[in-house]
């Protein structure tokens, strides 16, 4: 017997009569107005929005983004920041490698090859970074500013998440001894012109 059999046999007689009805009913009116609500329904969507149900790789305006400043998007279910950073940012991170679990990114499935620097991006000042925790999965937060932190007193700059503690630096490098014990990841990335990134999609490769 099959499952909707199955529930059908412990339906009140008078109740499986109306939904029965109002099965074929909908049949009906279904049929007819499916080819008239597609087309609208599809039509609202913006190429964004598109792109986002796809997971297609999603355009990003950065011409606005200034030294200092993280915008967030959304690609493929997970949130990615992208950065400018300052160059007193970009001089902290050759420093910090004693601190860091992986300080030159040898965990590969971590960023693609063009994110294997002291920087973790193609270009140095522009950070592209899926922005959750690889402990369990938080979004942390960014504390960009350099000085000492409740949770860090010789703080650098970086992401706090604070879920657990973990810490990672402004290229996505995890601390020793916090919970996390991965990077955060690069996703595929490429550059249209100086104000646009193309996120989801290698600088030669095409759409990842
Ligand atoms: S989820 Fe970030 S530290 Fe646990």
């Amino acid at each position: 017997m099959s499952e909707t059999e199955s529930l059908d046999s412990i339906q009140p007689q008078t109740d499986l009569g109306r939904r029965r009805l109002l099965m074929a009913t909908t049949g009906v009116i279904g049929a007819a107005g499916v080819g008239a609500a597609a087309w609208p329904f599809l039509s609202s969507l913006r190429p964004s929005a598109k792109a986002r149900i796809v997971g297609a790789p999603v355009e990003v305006f950065i011409g606005n983004l200034e030294p200092g400043q993280l915008t967030r998007v959304q690609w493929r279910g997970q949130t990615i920041g992208i950065m400018r950073r300052t160059e007193r940012m970009l001089e902290e991170l050759p420093g910090l490698a004693d601190r860091l679990r992986d300080p030159d990114s040898s965990v590969v499935d971590q960023q693609p090859d063009y994110a294997r620097n002291v920087h973790r991006s193609i270009r140095p000042e522009i950070l592209v970074l899926n922005v959750h925790c690889t402990h369990l999965g938080c979004v942390p937060q960014v504390v960009p500013e350099i000085g000492p932190q409740p949770f860090d007193s010789d703080w650098k700059g970086g992401f706090f998440c604070p879920c657990h503690r973990s810490t990672f630096d402004l290229a996505g490098r995890v601390f020793r001894g916090v919970p996390a014990i991965r990077n955060l990841l690069v996703p595929p990335y490429s550059f249209i012109d100086d104000d646009h990134v193309m996120i989801g999609m290698d600088p030669e490769e095409g759409a990842a």
